[in-house]
């Protein structure tokens, strides 16, 4: 009788928090710049990084408002940018020109042939209400679209975030504050995520007034 009335809160707790795209869409259309105008901190790496190894083709995922699609356009990449709010994707092609917005739920797969990206870039998007078996089959796509020896640039929030483990708890190491569902990593699910790529680094970094704590990962897919 308790299991199953625990299981049955469970469930009501999940389905009265709203959904995570519509959440976002309303985010944005109230926000216009939500996230700020300055690039992060994981951007400016990865470009100086991109630029070492001269990538051309670059894929963003959950690019939101574009704060640093802007940055990464600016500087000659051509981008292809992924987020499954419209009302992101509408924003975006409104600040820059020479993007590829693309509108879709990234769980459902990329669609872009094989290896076809030099370097791929998110920040704050595999942080979001993922499970494990979502982040591992969206892991499995950036591979796919990745050439040999292309780099793969990633942020999540940790464990020493000020919100690790506040507000409700929705599944796994996902809560939800504000409305917001957010997933925080240790550097085991780092390790356990890179298995199929080299890790080449992870490094800690603050962002923000609460500030989010974060970890920058960079990968590369093997050449061979
Ligand atoms: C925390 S925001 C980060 C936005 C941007 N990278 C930034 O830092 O300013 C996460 C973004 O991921 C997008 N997103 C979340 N889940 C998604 C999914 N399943 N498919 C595509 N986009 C998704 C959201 O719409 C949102 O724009």
């Amino acid at each position: 009788m308790v299991a199953m009335f625990i299981k049955l809160h469970a469930l009501i707790a999940i389905d009265m928090s709203p959904d995570q795209k519509e959440h976002w869409d309303r985010t944005y259309a109230d926000n216009p710049v939500f996230f700020g105008n300055e690039p992060s901190f994981i951007a400016r790496r990865a470009m100086e990084l991109m630029k070492e190894e001269g990538c051309r083709e670059v894929l963003e995922l959950g690019p939101g408002q574009g704060r640093d699609t802007v940055h990464l356009a600016a500087a000659g990449y051509n981008i292809a940018a992924v987020d499954y709010s419209p009302v992101s994707c509408q924003q975006l092609s409104d600040v820059c020109d020479n993007v590829e917005a693309v509108c879709c739920d990234i769980r459902q797969g990329l669609p872009f042939p094989d290896r076809y990206f030099d370097a791929c870039f998110s920040h704050m998007f595999f942080t979001m209400s993922f499970r494990s078996w979502e982040l591992d089959g969206m892991m499995s796509e950036v591979y796919r679209v990745l050439r040999p020896g292309g780099l793969m640039f990633y942020s999540v929030r940790n464990h020493k975030d000020p919100h690790f483990r506040k507000g409700n708890h929705v599944a796994e190491e996902i809560w939800e504050k504000n409305d917001f569902e957010v997933r925080y990593f240790c550097e085991y699910d780092i390790r356990k995520l890179a298995q199929r790529f080299d890790l080449v680094s992870i490094e800690e970094f603050e962002e923000g007034p609460l500030p989010r704590r974060l970890y920058a990962v960079t990968m590369r897919r093997p050449s061979r």
